[in-house]
């Protein structure tokens, strides 16, 4: 209890302290972009809080007479310090950062808050659906503490049915996007730290029982045979789920068991498989006695054998780029359909049949923009560099972060490989927390591989491809800067690679920067010239590599860094983009287009 006596000078102002507990998310809503929804995007007011002011001093429990609640100032009256109404706004979905001048660099706590309009209905309950919100989020719905999510690159549902009253309601959402040495990703990342509700906001209306989850995927080895499960929340066991898919003309049923599980299994005769050259997807309705849902699959198997990656039981080569979540354009945290397909459509412009999503899990508009290009991809959590390997709660956020990617993905036919880091140094405790991870991801999704961006050691110019972590892969990931940070572009063709795990490798990146538009011979570092050069040596080392099954060069489109200062050069862009920040496509943009349709194999 914190209380001031007012006698002239102070004011009698009791902060209850509640003892607050959010709900965990109970669930994740799997093709939620699938459901009928009232979005919430749009201005929102905001509250900066560095001092975590409106927080109060509990580290763990809100004030919920702070910010949480949606108190109004009185002119001439009460001691009231904020007021959301009187505040500014900001577009959610949407980082700050890229908004506000004056929150361009701003890593700390802020409040939004947004009134909406709601009607309560009968057997019906209600999530609020966060695509997502970096880094930490507590949400309050009507003075209410609802939940709180960890990670700024995930999807999370909270419930609100039991806060939620007829007629005007409102939110309110603290995120705070402060670096700590224990999150996920941890202190230094080469990306900007961009805040805030990232991604779109809606409220979810489902029936008492509901499907949260599912999975259909064709058997490896086989062309026909589809297993899966359709999983009901709050259903008892024996209650009856009906799949169709009605392009096959098929119609199964199963019943719920005591979990909410009900399994299929059946024959797809006549099913097209999904590939780059026919990215086919097929509608599947699933049914139960009172919720629907709809969704658009594509059915391929992806495996290894050997040092080679098999499509559909076929080695296919990997034409691919490096992407970051940034917004052609208009820089800021990339979110929407259209920059997706802006995006996507460059790769495609590329010939690429491929893209790593670095080096967190990207917007789902991503996903299914790339299901319908029939573009595959390579989905990563943000493990990245050094984190803190023997922390049990840094554990848990990674095992989470990485259940919601999956969670949320594992029906898109495009995902071909979950990764589980980028460039961790080799120690025995990283080595325990990753392989844990590998192990994670398999058991929850068996149907695809399982990859890192490994580190390697080199004897001169001999790279071999040793790391410990690679025994845990299916895939390994390799990052390579020679010519770059490493020796001269034309040193490249004279290394060799050994492969002692006898994996397929995918070289997952390799590059150097370039600004768009700087003309020069090409040993003048950050020309055009510089960089198209070092693709063309790369070229020559990459195809001497029998091990190779596949390429993603750093990085497809300039993004913002705070570690990439020079003025006039990077202006806090790393300039490795085959495409500036404004579109503007670099010569070494046609070099890797010419390589792809030359090896169109
Ligand atoms: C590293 C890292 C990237 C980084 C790149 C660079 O390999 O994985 O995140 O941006 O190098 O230095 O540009």
């Amino acid at each position: 209890m914190i209380a001031m006596q007012k006698h002239g000078l102070t004011t009698v102002l009791l902060f209850s302290f509640f003892a607050l507990h959010a709900q965990q998310p109970t669930t994740l809503l799997v093709d939620a972009d699938h459901r009928p929804q009232t979005s919430l995007n749009g201005p929102w007011h905001y509250v900066v809080d560095p001092l975590h002011q409106g927080w109060g001093s509990h580290p763990d429990q809100p004030s919920l007479n702070g910010y949480a609640k949606n108190a109004h100032f009185v002119p001439g009256d009460g001691l009231l310090e904020y007021e959301f109404a009187l505040s500014p706004t900001l577009n959610v979905p949407g980082d700050w950062n890229s908004q506000k001048p004056n929150l361009f660099f701003y890593e700390g706590m802020l409040w939004y808050q947004k009134d909406f309009n709601y009607q309560p209905k009968p057997h019906t309950r209600v999530f609020l659906h966060f695509g997502a919100v970096n880094y930490e989020a507590n949400v309050f719905v009507n003075d209410q503490y609802i939940c709180k999510h960890e990670g700024g690159y995930t999807p999370f549902d909270c419930e609100v049915t039991s806060a939620l009253k007829p007629g005007s309601n409102f939110v309110v959402v603290s995120a705070d996007n402060q670096r700590e040495q224990a999150r996920v990703p941890s202190i230094r990342f080469d990306w900007w730290n961009y805040g805030g509700i990232t991604r779109e906001v809606s409220l979810i209306e489902v029936p008492e029982s509901f499907i949260d989850d599912y999975s259909l995927q064709l058997k490896r080895g086989t062309a026909n045979q589809l297993d899966g499960y359709v999983h009901v929340a709050g259903a008892t066991a024996g209650e009856k789920v009906t799949l169709r898919i009605p392009e096959l003309h098929l119609e199964k049923t199963s019943q719920t068991d005591a979990s909410g599980n009900a399994a299929f299994s059946f024959t797809a005769n006549n099913l097209e498989l999904w590939s780059p050259d026919h990215p086919r997807l097929y509608t599947v309705e699933m049914r139960t006695g009172s919720d629907s849902l709809t969704d658009q699959i594509g059915f391929r198997t992806i495996e290894v054998k050997g040092e080679q990656i098999l499509l559909n039981g076929k080695p296919i080569f990997l034409r691919g780029v490096c992407i970051h979540a940034e917004a052609p354009y208009r820089s800021g945290r990339a979110w929407s359909k259209e920059d997706a397909e802006t995006l996507l459509g460059w790769a495609h412009d590329l010939h690429a049949n491929f893209v790593r999503l670095a080096h967190y899990p990207h917007d789902e508009n991503m996903t299914r923009t790339a299901d319908k290009l029939g573009i595959m991809v390579w989905s990563e959590i943000p493990v990245y560099w050094g984190n803190d390997w023997t922390n049990p709660r840094t554990a848990d956020i990674a095992a989470q972060q990485l259940h919601e990617m999956v969670r949320r993905d594992h029906n898109k036919a495009s995902v071909i490989l979950w990764s589980m880091s980028n460039e961790t140094p080799i120690s025995p405790e990283r080595t325990a927390f990753i392989s844990k991870l590998a192990a994670l991801a398999r058991q929850q999704d068996p149907t695809r591989l399982i990859t890192s961006a490994v580190v390697t050691h080199f004897d001169g110019q001999k790279a071999v491809l040793d790391d410990p972590l690679g025994q845990y892969l299916d895939v390994l990931g390799y990052n390579e800067y020679i010519g770059w940070y490493n020796g001269k572009p034309d040193d490249a063709p004279a290394y060799t690679w050994e492969n002692p795990l006898h994996k397929p490798l995918i070289m997952s990146e390799f590059g150097g920067g370039a600004q768009a538009g700087l003309h020069k011979d090409s040993s003048y570092r950050f020309s055009e010239e510089y960089q198209a050069n070092l693709y063309q040596q790369q070229f020559q080392m990459l195809d001497k590599i029998p091990f190779l099954a596949g390429i993603t060069p750093w990085v497809l489109m300039d993004f913002r860094s705070p570690m990439r200062q020079l003025p006039g050069i990077q202006d806090y862009y790393n300039r490795k983009g085959l495409i500036s920040d404004k579109g503007e496509k670099k010569k070494a943009f046609t070099v890797l287009q010419n390589y792809y349709e030359q090896h169109e194999r």
